[in-house]
């Protein structure tokens, strides 16, 4: 037998008993494969092997070698095949698998502590008779702006303080016939409600807003707002200090001190801003006033037969303060360590 012959032999054998260790469906089939090619005595590699001296001499080494070779090859098919069998593929258990072990608890999720913080404060105002309404938070300069008497040079309607989107030709500018923006607060709600019902009225509002303010600790671009609308005859500034005065004592204690400040709005006169004492400072967490007649015009309503209040607060100055939250980036961080506590 030559080299070639013999080399050829060995490569022939190598693909038969990988062909049979594939065919076996069971491991007395293999086995028996085993044998066959494996086989101490009688298998068909050692019959190659002792048929190695016809190369001759000068041959040897190379056949020894190819010789072992092969045998390790069919030898790993063999134990593949075996652990094919015996293993996980075979009844679909995992080997692995103790059922005596306890188990993983799986993590369950719950609700963000400004979902949280939105529900209490609906349920506070549902108690004052105040009903939820809903607006879009892409809104047009309309209801953002016009309609709440703030007129087209003010300072609030600058893109800097906006978020406009691009429209139709991708032009992003305040100028553009149909142009959209995030709105910049829930007031536009106010309008929204008034435009479709007549008074008397009593709603909140709560949603997002947004505003380009760098992050720090209290402030965030995406935040929430509470707004509060109340419009009937004789609405007084009294009924609106009085209604912000209950609900802070219902959010946040019987304890809490709130101030209310002089302040501008263009869409109340007069107007105030707010602010509850923590931990000895003062910390502005909404504006309100009485709703501007010009609003009223606005939306058809006669200043001359009703009056109304409005407010809008910020939700998570009042989460942080009742949960003693200090910086408003926590509660949008993902940090699910700062999240489970809640
Ligand atoms: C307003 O947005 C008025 N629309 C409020 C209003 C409604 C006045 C109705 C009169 C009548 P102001 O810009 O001050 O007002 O925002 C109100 C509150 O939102 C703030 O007091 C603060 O609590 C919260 N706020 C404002 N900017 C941020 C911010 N970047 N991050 C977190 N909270 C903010």
């Amino acid at each position: 037998m030559s080299l070639q012959q013999f080399v050829a032999a060995l490569d022939d054998l190598a693909d038969d008993a990988k062909r049979a260790f594939d065919a076996a469906a069971d491991p007395d089939t293999l086995e028996e494969a085993r044998i066959k090619f494996l086989g101490a005595k009688k298998g068909l590699l050692k019959s190659i092997q002792k048929q190695i001296g016809s190369v001759g001499k000068e041959n040897m080494p190379t056949a020894g070698q190819r010789l072992n070779e092969v045998k390790s090859l069919i030898e790993q098919t063999f134990q593949a095949t075996q652990d094919r069998l015996t293993g996980d593929a075979a009844d679909g258990a995992d080997p692995t698998f103790d059922p005596t072990l306890p188990g993983v608890a799986p993590e369950i999720g719950h609700v963000h502590p400004i979902t949280q913080t939105i529900d209490h404060l609906m349920e506070i105002m549902g108690r004052m008779g105040f009903e939820a309404a809903e607006g879009p938070e892409v809104e047009d300069p309309h209801h953002n702006f016009v309609a709440l008497n703030i007129p087209e040079d003010h300072p609030a309607r600058d893109p800097l303080d906006n978020f406009y989107l691009s429209v139709g030709d991708g032009q992003v500018s305040r100028f553009v016939e149909g142009t959209r923006l995030l709105r910049s607060q829930t007031s536009t709600v106010q309008i929204r409600v008034m435009e479709q019902r007549q008074p008397p009225i009593r709603i909140i509002s709560l949603g997002r807003v947004y505003r380009p303010d760098a992050p720090d600790a209290t402030h965030f671009p995406m935040f929430h707002q509470m707004e509060g609308l109340m419009v009937d005859r004789n609405v007084t500034m009294a009924n609106l200090k009085t209604v912000l005065r209950i609900f802070a004592t219902n959010y946040l204690g019987d304890d809490v001190e709130i101030r209310f400040r002089p302040s501008f709005f263009p869409f109340t006169e007069p107007s105030v801003e707010v602010d509850f004492l923590w931990d000895g400072n003062w910390v502005e967490f909404g504006g309100a006033g009485m709703v501007d007649p010009n609003v009223f015009k606005a939306v058809g309503y006669d200043p001359e037969q009703v009056s109304g209040f409005a407010f809008g607060l910020g939700v998570e100055r009042l989460c942080m303060r009742r949960h003693g939250i200090t910086d408003i980036r926590d509660l949008y961080s993902g940090d699910l360590r700062f999240l489970r506590q809640f």
